[in-house]
């Protein structure tokens, strides 16, 4: 996992729970990774999944509601890495139409040591669509924080429902925009719990 990952987890755990609540963590946490971790650098996943772990046991906190934390606080910094990549894409919906071959195929070709998630997107209809997950880690919550991010970033609702998971991979269906309430007719109905939007 990327070094830039890990950073993003430090800022949020840092502004979730004070200054050194990352360190603090790093010293609690039995890490394959001795060095400070930093933005170019590769690490293990099993480290960024521990340290996710001690965050889970040291704040009392459930994983994926953390997970959906971390992925929300840190959608904005990835956009912001990559404005060019955004251009043209001006809703939650295309972004994630493009999200697998415009976006994180970039992200593979800019840095060849990253391996973001594998996803494919298919459209039912303006504003609705599944977007299929393949990945090593099975990281849905983290998916779903991101979903949530992309609400805040283009101040638009952002619904979405876990259809199907098989071993680390799953499925969503996602509705934004002004499908997010409509009444269901096609695949499902988003849960209302799971709709995100700017305050
Ligand atoms: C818009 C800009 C985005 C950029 C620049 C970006 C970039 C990245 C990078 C650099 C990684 C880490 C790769 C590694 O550590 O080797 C990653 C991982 C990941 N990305 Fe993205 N991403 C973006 C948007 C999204 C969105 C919108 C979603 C989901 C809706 C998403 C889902 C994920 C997930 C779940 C992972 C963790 C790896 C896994 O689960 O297998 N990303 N992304």
């Amino acid at each position: 996992m990327k070094g830039s990952i890990f950073k993003l987890l430090a800022d949020f755990v840092d502004q979730t729970y004070g200054p050194d609540a990352f360190e603090d963590l790093v010293d609690a946490t039995d890490l394959e990774t001795a060095e400070p971790f930093v933005g170019p650098g590769n690490y293990p996943a099993s480290d960024l999944l521990a340290l996710v772990d001690t965050a889970v046991t040291t704040h009392e906190v459930e994983v994926e509601p953390l997970l959906r934390a971390f992925g929300r606080h840190s959608f904005p910094a990835l956009a912001r890495s990559v404005p060019t990549l955004l251009e043209g894409l001006d809703d939650p919906h295309s972004l994630l139409l493009n999200l697998e071959t415009v976006i994180h195929t970039e992200v593979r070709k800019l840095d060849p040591e990253a391996s973001p998630a594998r996803f494919s997107a298919v459209e039912h209809g303006p504003g609705v669509l599944t977007l299929n997950y393949e990945s090593d880690f099975g990281l849905f919550a983290l998916v779903e924080g991101f979903l949530d991010g992309l609400a805040d970033w283009y101040g638009v609702p952002v619904g979405y429902e876990r259809r199907s998971t098989a071993g680390t991979s799953g499925s969503f269906l996602v509705r934004s925009g002004d499908a997010v309430g409509a009444s269901a007719t096609g695949p499902g109905q988003v849960a209302t719990e799971s709709v995100s939007a700017r305050a």
